[in-house]
């Protein structure tokens, strides 16, 4: 199924486009907003579509084929958008899109591990197959720790390496999870047995967790099965969020692209980031007021959220943020 773009009406909107604008899409995903940004920037606006996942450039070839010499591919993380743009020679940038976070796909169809119903696939969690292909065909150099030294770690190696503190910090930091000392000691006492490498390893101890706190029987029958929904959400959701973030360094990488946007895009220039977690929309929000009046000027004063009709339409718009500057 093809990811659908969050706030594409509002994002269009807020990049000012018209013909012969050169835009950065950071985020490329299923490249939802970018096939419409190239169609508003004809006869010939530019668009560089970056990705950190060598499959999405791949296939997004398919939708943006058509629009032909007017795309460049960059398969990269964002967080290299100073080099990207002066490797791609990508001068005179009218816009910049981030869209933080996974795409349709990659938690559907790629077997990276990202969501804790797919119970039979590792536990993986990195957006860049590329570096996934490297580590499994040469063993990588390691820290005295036993980290491989380039490239980030799977969600497996991760639980692998952390201690009871790391584990629980990790949790509670990324995804304010309750019980994240009761799962980081359960998983360093599993582990000792045999190691959690799917998600259905690690979601067993979540489970196994939640049942001794509500007190469900464990031992045998139907309560055993039973999934201990906690306000609505299914208990891995939040260990599952940390996971993802700490893998990718979802935080830092946010931190360190947008001071590189600024500096890459003209005078004039527009910048939107849609967010889909708290302290993801805290980093942005407070970057952009660091800068108000002196390099940017902030466009949306709140942040823009969906309508909705598209709430109603596309669960994952409910949590999503934009916000919009422009450089001075
Ligand atoms: C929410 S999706 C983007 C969806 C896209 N806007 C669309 O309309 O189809 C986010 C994409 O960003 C990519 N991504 C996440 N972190 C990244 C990073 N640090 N560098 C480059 N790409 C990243 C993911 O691989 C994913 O494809």
């Amino acid at each position: 199924m093809r990811h659908v773009p969050v706030l594409l009406q509002e994002v269009l909107e807020a990049l000012n486009l018209e013909a012969g604008k050169n835009i950065i899409d950071c985020t490329l995903g299923d490249a939802g907003h970018a096939e419409k940004i190239l169609e508003l920037t004809s006869p010939d606006g530019k668009l560089l579509g970056i990705d950190a996942d060598a499959e999405a450039i791949l296939r997004t070839k398919q939708f943006l084929y058509k629009f032909d010499e007017r795309v460049v591919f960059a398969r990269d993380n964002f967080e290299n958008l100073r080099n990207i743009v002066k490797e791609n020679k990508f001068d005179n940038v009218d816009g910049i899109l981030m869209d933080y976070g996974w795409s349709s796909p990659q938690f559907e169809e790629r077997g990276r591990g990202f969501s804790f119903l797919k119970t039979d696939e590792p536990l993986d969690m990195r957006y860049d197959t590329y570096l996934k292909c490297m580590h499994e065909a040469v063993s990588p150099p390691l820290t005295p720790d036993g980290r491989p030294i380039y490239g980030p770690c799977s969600a497996a190696e991760l639980i692998d390496h952390k201690d009871v503190e790391g584990l629980s910090e990790m949790f509670r930091k990324y995804g304010e999870e309750n019980l994240s000392k009761e799962i980081a000691e359960a998983i360093v006492e599993k582990r000792q047995a045999f190691p959690i490498e799917t998600v259905g390893d690690l979601v067993d101890v979540i489970l196994d967790v939640y049942r001794k706190k509500l007190k469900i029987p464990t031992e045998s029958g139907q309560a055993e099965q039973r999934i201990p929904w906690v306000g609505g959400l299914h208990p891995a959701t939040k260990v599952f969020q940390a996971l993802r973030i700490a893998v990718n360094d979802e935080l830092g990488v946010i931190e360190r692209v947008l001071p590189q946007a600024i500096e890459v895009l003209k005078s004039g220039g527009r910048l939107a980031v849609i967010t889909f977690h708290s302290i993801e929309d805290s980093i942005v929000k407070h970057y952009f007021k660091s800068q108000n009046n002196k390099t940017i000027k902030i466009i949306t004063k709140k942040p823009v959220i969906c309508s909705e009709e598209e709430r109603e339409q596309n669960p994952r718009a409910r949590s999503a943020k934009l916000r919009v500057i422009e450089k001075i």
